[in-house]
């Protein structure tokens, strides 16, 4: 009997929409091609609907989501909605809800695409973040006293419990395991300063580590990797790392990978439900254009299919991805690709399916 996954859709905002379309497009031919099959389950959760009807994440959806087996999720963030709201309403209560304790960030440059790194390039520059993604600075912990008034304090405190710390450092350790590249993971601090959250990253990070001997170890400042990032990328095979330091260094990421159009995110629970993202945002200025660079979140169907463990199907997407880099997409940015949003996910299903003729001949 063919596996079926379902998978739930959530298009949102923007440009959100027209990019997945293109994800999908892909993780369609895949599918068919290694012989499971995909069921997408569309979910109208966003901007528009919130100002339509004031909901963002209803708990009945949350509920249906729990079910699913990945989450597809295009882009959340609408120029008529007050900051904070869809991104709290919306994307990290659906990180916390569904205990997604990881995000999972690769920084890899593809042969093709320009870094703004000088003189480094797709060997350099191949690592992954891991970045705890349901406590630190960002549980909402804290408050106003004397909110308004001249003796106004605000207080914004980084949660970080011993089970949040080792279970994002366990899977870091074993991650690093899996990919094999340097077995090397360097954890990404502030133990000079955040003298109580580090401290307890840092030693477990020590009391841990000697149960993954095959894994070596290291240590940087949050500050002296974002040195390194630019001057020495090629020093870092994973990175661990809290919630808010692995939300700057990966921005940093998609800069020296080739920017937002490629980047792409996995907010994982290993043990339940995952959701995948292109970590562009919503792009409200080329929203319907067909101008959008769709390949971050192609690259996000294929991580989904790697959580899936559908490896054969995720390979076939990441070579055809390599491929449309290589050899059609003259920039990565919007408008400047020299084809439209559907004509590359068009090049990468025909790519897929050149892949798989190629494989049969
Ligand atoms: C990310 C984003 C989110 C974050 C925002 C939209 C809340 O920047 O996924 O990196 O800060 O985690
Ligand atoms: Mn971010």
């Amino acid at each position: 009997m063919t596996k079926t996954y379902t998978i739930a859709v959530i298009p949102g905002d923007g440009t959100g929409p027209e990019v997945v379309a293109e994800g999908i497009k892909a993780l369609k031919v895949a599918s068919e091609i290694e012989n499971f099959s995909v069921t997408f389950v569309p979910y109208d959760l966003g901007g528009e609907r919130y100002l339509r009807t004031g909901e963002t994440l209803p708990a009945s959806a949350v509920d249906e989501l729990r079910r699913m087996d990945a989450i597809y999720l295009g882009a959340i963030g609408h120029p008529d909605v007050k900051p904070g709201i869809l991104e709290k309403g919306i994307l990290l209560s659906l990180r916390f809800e569904l205990d997604q304790y990881i995000n999972l960030r690769p920084v890899k440059l593809y042969p093709g695409v320009e870094t703004p790194l000088k003189e480094k390039g797709p060997e350099e520059i191949d690592f992954v973040v891991v970045r705890e993604n349901t406590e630190g600075l960002y549980t909402g912990s804290g408050g106003f006293l004397k909110k308004g008034t001249p003796h106004e304090v605000a207080i914004q405190e980084s949660i970080n419990t011993r089970m949040g710390v080792e279970r994002c450092l366990r899977y870091a350790f074993n991650f690093c395991r899996r990919r094999d590249k340097e077995r090397k993971l360097t954890l990404c601090g502030k133990t000079n300063v955040l003298t109580f959250a580090f401290d307890l990253w840092e030693r477990t990070f020590r009391e841990i580590s000697p149960e993954y001997p095959d894994v070596s170890t290291d240590y940087a400042h949050v500050d002296a990797t974002c040195m390194w990032m630019v001057k020495n990328p090629e020093w870092f095979d994973v990175i661990v790392t809290d919630n808010m330091f692995g939300d700057i260094i990966t921005d940093l990421g998609a800069m020296i990978q080739g920017g937002m159009g490629v980047a792409a995110g996995g907010n994982i629970n290993p043990e339940g439900v995952s959701m995948f993202e292109p970590i562009g945002g919503s792009a409200p200025k080329y929203t319907g254009k067909n101008m959008i660079n769709p390949i971050a979140a192609i690259c996000a169907a294929q991580m989904m299919l790697e959580e899936l463990e559908e490896y054969k199907a995720a390979q076939r997407i990441e070579k055809a991805v390599m491929k449309v880099l290589a050899r059609d997409l003259k920039s990565l940015s919007a408008g400047k690709m020299g084809y439209t949003t559907s004509e590359v996910g068009d090049l990468v299903k025909k790519y897929i399916l050149g892949g798989a003729k190629e494989d049969s001949a």
